[in-house]
């Protein structure tokens, strides 16, 4: 098994380019399956949870070609099978956005159910009321949501909860269905908005994304898509914790300013230096964190996947933080693994209580889910000495060529193998 040994205590500077955004690629490679012609796609990130969406499309016997850095042409007019396997599912849920398009474009869909997750049981209950609602006939089989519709039919749609890929995976539908679709309490997320940007560029007629109330009037067909995937936010996020946690400085390019608002706000209440440009943001940190309080929230609140590493910024603030978490029931399995780093953490349900240390220790930890990889890799840039990271494969779903970005920071990291070193990849 692959591990990633990180050395603490070096200050982090220089620039680092962002790469496309997982959350925003991974709805847009299933919305290839609306139309029949050619779409072409630039800036797609070279991460895992990609390489399973090219092999589900590939398994619905959609071509794919990449034409290297980051350019891709998809080819799905081969389109012949509408099932997405339980062993392509159960590594990566976001399977599951392959619904809403397979039922607009071949009226038939039988997806794997996915299972629970680290962060929590996440079902798609409310993916499956809002597809009911446009007319699909959906039956759970034998792990499977078997799902039919002649023809989707526009419907308003309530959602309980702004559920992203929820929202996502009724947008693709409706975009087909005869009538218009009113989704309310929808999520604002800028990948959502990126969605409907693309499915606007297909012929969609689709208006509101980015609010809670989006309105969608089917059309008959979609044309392929010519598209460069927006930065990823998240990992924008990561980086700029990078330079306050190593009070470091760093020029954080290629991203979008806007969509990290949040993030910028509670870093400067924190006390972190952050200078904003058109398309950057440069990061400096403060000889002393002062301690904030956190709440997870809905774009545009604090994004929930921020929250595992802003924790290890306040385990080394000058006081006491409150972190609630909101979205997920149980996204706090990093706290076991950062204490054993010598953080002063107490969970009480959905609240954590952080105290500041003067410093952290490496030690051996194991990495549980994605954004949890992301905030042991950051304490151990600020721990004294060697922190060793086990089931790194988390990591390496959602953020690409991690180590050699950090490197070109000047972070000591390196991945082995059972004992040897590996090329820094
Ligand atoms: C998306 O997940 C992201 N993934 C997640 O990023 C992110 O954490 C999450 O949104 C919240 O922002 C992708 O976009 C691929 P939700 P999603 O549906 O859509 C409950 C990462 O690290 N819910 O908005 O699955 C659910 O259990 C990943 O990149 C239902 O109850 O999240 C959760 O408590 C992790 N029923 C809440 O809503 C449903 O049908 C929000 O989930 C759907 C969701």
């Amino acid at each position: 098994m692959e591990e990633i040994i990180v050395t603490g205590g070096v200050r982090l500077e220089g620039s680092v380019k962002i790469s496309g955004a997982k959350n925003a690629a991974l709805p847009i490679l299933a919305a290839t399956i609306l139309t029949s012609e050619e779409s072409r796609i630039r800036n797609v990130p070279k991460l895992e949870d990609v390489g399973t969406v090219y092999r589900l499309l590939k398994g619905l016997g959609i071509r794919i070609e990449e034409n290297g850095n980051g350019e891709i042409t998809i080819d799905p007019s081969g389109l012949n099978n509408s099932e997405a396997p339980y062993d392509l599912v159960k590594t990566m849920r976001a399977s599951c956005l392959v619904l809403g398009p397979l039922l607009a474009r071949l009226g038939k869909a039988r997806v794997s159910l996915p299972g629970g997750c680290a962060i929590g049981a996440r079902p798609i209950d409310l993916h499956l009321k809002g597809l009911k609602s446009l007319g699909a006939e959906i039956k759970l089989e034998e792990g499977y949501i078997n799902a039919r519709a002649r023809r989707l039919k526009g419907a308003s749609i309530c959602l309980d909860i702004p559920t992203v890929t929820g929202t996502e995976n009724i947008m693709m539908a409706a975009v087909l269905a005869d009538g218009e679709t009113i989704i309310e309490n929808a999520a604002c997320e800028p990948e959502v908005v990126s969605l409907s940007e693309v499915l606007h560029s297909m012929g969609a007629s689709i208006s509101g994304a980015g609010t809670r109330l989006i309105k969608i009037r089917g059309v008959t067909e979609l044309k392929g898509m010519n598209y460069s995937i927006i930065p990823d936010r998240i990992e924008t996020g990561t980086f700029m914790l990078a330079a306050a946690i190593t009070r470091g400085d760093i020029k954080i390019e290629d991203c979008i300013p806007e969509h990290i608002d949040h993030i910028t706000a509670r870093l400067r209440d924190a006390g972190v230096s952050i200078e904003e440009g058109e398309d950057w943001v440069r990061v400096k940190g403060s000889p002393g964190i002062r301690a904030v309080d956190i709440r997870t929230s809905p774009y545009p609140g604090f994004p929930t996947d921020m929250q595992a590493q802003m924790m290890v910024l306040m385990s080394l603030s000058d006081g006491l933080s409150v972190i609630m978490e909101t979205i997920f029931e149980n996204r706090f399995m990093h706290v076991a693994e950062l204490k054993r780093m010598g953080a002063n953490i107490t969970v009480d349900g959905h609240s954590a209580v952080v105290r500041g240390v003067p410093s952290l220790s490496g030690a051996q930890v194991m990495a549980t889910d994605l954004r949890a990889s992301a905030s042991l890799v950051l304490a151990g840039l600020a721990a004294k000495g060697d922190t060793t990271i086990s089931r790194i494969y988390h990591i390496d779903r959602g953020y690409e060529c991690i180590e050699k970005k950090l490197t070109r920071l000047g972070a000591k990291i390196r991945r082995i193998k059972g004992g040897e070193l590996l090329r820094g990849s």
